[in-house]
């Protein structure tokens, strides 16, 4: 056993576990602490060096880590390691530099914050874009997972385009929205979310234009943006994008891409009426600009389902369309599907591949079975008898509440009431002191070209008591803004 006649020093501004371990790194260099010494136990050192044994413990934890020691069975501690490498100490890695220098952007601030403000305790979520776990189907899913049960016999990577059988289905369920592919020209992914990233990967070379609605669920991402491609904002009026918009923007080139939610909009809800797909998809045909159709939003319509697709038009392979089972069913399977030309689906399958050798086996195989099975049509009937519920609650909630301070569309489907308010007080202000109040909000310019006066609110999410209080609170924090701006 070593004999130690030394003590930290508690005055210093040095930690004291780290004066520990400097001791320690400087009797073993210095050759007193010979390889094989055995060290006292925690509850001696803490004695000898009158601190905690919690110091201790953190300091034979970084001594370990930095492989000078190991704990043995018997419970004692050895000096195991004398190398010089090891024993200097080198400066800290600085990767601040690498993160800055990568070339991913990061989230925006107002995002990251709201992905961390959703899981706070007892937050109500007025923006949140998912079902609310009070829709999940319960019931139909254990129905599925016990049909699953015998069918799962292997878990093994899946060919590039996704498991054949889900596909072949997917191919089936596509027809009843016009569109007829085969299972070859459709590929699974990992939600629509992937898709975009796949897509950006794949298809366009840096400088690129992508021609989106403004606002958008795109602007809110930094997808393309990352790779050096640049994003322009489309005026969009009660009928979807307007077409002069894309004229103004278009022009023959390889460089550009239409991207669009053109069935309940995210965030606006609005739907693309049928005059305005058709002529967008002939400009875009004729100028061969390729679109990108997002429509992860189309089963949840309320009243009367939606025109068909801008894919079930096109003739000339122009359109790559997303669905995604995240709005319909839930987001945490993590699938979705691209149908597109055989061509641009192998490509994109290829890039899959090297991304993640593919989506949840599991995942497809239960989807599979919801689809065949015939119970996703059943949940779906549920769904938008409940999301109706939910709407017509969530209206009436801002008629009594919010009828002098702003203004909203009645969605006829998709989960988003794009909320506008009247004054200019600032949202930013708005956000924090929401949040005071245990209120989380989506502020319209995460998902805009320019600074606006919208919330993005989702009637998916929270329970409908919630959902009243929450709104509740906002119009009087909103009214309290008010009141400080006018006196000013
Ligand atoms: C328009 C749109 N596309 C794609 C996604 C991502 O969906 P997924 O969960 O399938 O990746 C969302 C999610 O909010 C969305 O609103």
């Amino acid at each position: 056993m070593i004999d130690i006649n030394w003590k930290p020093n508690k005055n210093s501004s040095k930690a004291l576990y780290r004066q520990i371990v400097d001791y320690i790194i400087s009797e073993i260099a210095r050759g007193n602490f010979a390889i094989g010494t055995k060290i006292p136990s925690q509850r001696k050192l803490a004695e000898i060096f009158e601190v905690n044994r919690s110091t201790i413990v953190e300091a034979l934890d970084e001594l370990k880590s930095r492989g000078l020691i190991e704990g043995n069975k018997g419970g004692g501690t050895t000096i195991i390691n004398n190398t010089w490498s090891l024993l200097s100490s080198k400066p800290e890695l600085n990767w601040k530099n690498y993160i800055e220098g990568s070339i991913h952007k990061p989230n925006l601030r107002t995002i990251q914050m709201v992905n961390r403000l959703e899981y706070t305790e007892n937050i109500i979520r007025l923006g949140t874009g998912e079902p609310g776990p009070d829709l999940f189907p319960r019931h139909m899913m254990n129905k599925v997972l016990n049909r699953c049960l015998n069918r799962i016999t292997s878990l093994g990577y899946l060919e590039a385009k996704g498991l054949l059988e889900l596909r072949r289905v997917i191919s089936e369920y596509m027809r009843k929205y016009g569109i007829q592919v085969p299972p070859s020209s459709i590929l699974i992914v990992s939600g629509a979310l992937q898709a975009l990233q796949l897509i950006s990967l794949s298809l366009l070379p840096p400088g690129s234009k992508i021609l989106v609605e403004d606002p958008s669920y795109l602007k809110s991402l930094h997808i393309f943006q990352s790779l050096g491609m640049n994003l322009t904002g489309l005026k969009m009026d009660g009928e979807g994008i307007i077409l002069e918009e894309i004229q103004k923007n278009g022009g023959k080139n390889a460089d550009k891409m239409l991207y669009t939610i053109p069935t309940f909009h995210n965030p606006t809800g609005i739907v693309m009426s049928e005059n305005r797909r058709i002529k967008i998809l002939k400009y875009c045909g004729d100028l061969r600009i390729p679109i990108v159709e997002d429509d992860v939003y189309r089963e949840l319509w309320i009243e009367k389902s939606p025109p068909m697709p801008l894919k079930s038009r096109d003739k000339n392979g122009n359109v790559l369309y997303l669905g995604s089972i995240s709005k319909c069913l839930a987001p945490g399977f993590r699938i979705g599907w691209i149908v597109g030309p055989e061509s641009v689906i192998e490509r994109l399958a290829d890039i899959k591949m090297q991304t993640d050798y593919g989506s949840s086996s599991i995942s497809q195989m239960v989807l599979m079975e919801w689809i065949s099975s015939g119970l996703y049509e059943e949940h779906l009937k549920e769904f938008r008898r409940k999301l109706k519920f939910r709407r017509d609650k969530t209206i009436e909630i801002l008629k009594d509440n919010f009828k002098d301070i702003a203004s909203w569309n009645i969605p006829q489907g998709g989960f988003y009431i794009w909320l506008k308010l009247n004054s200019n007080i600032s949202i930013n202000k708005l956000f924090q002191e929401s949040i005071k109040e245990k209120i989380l909000i989506n502020p319209g310019s995460m998902y805009s070209f320019s600074n606006n006066q919208n919330l993005r609110i989702s009637y998916s999410y929270a329970l409908m008591d919630q959902m009243e209080m929450g709104l509740k609170k906002l119009s009087h924090i909103i009214r309290k803004l008010e009141k400080e701006q006018n006196s000013c």
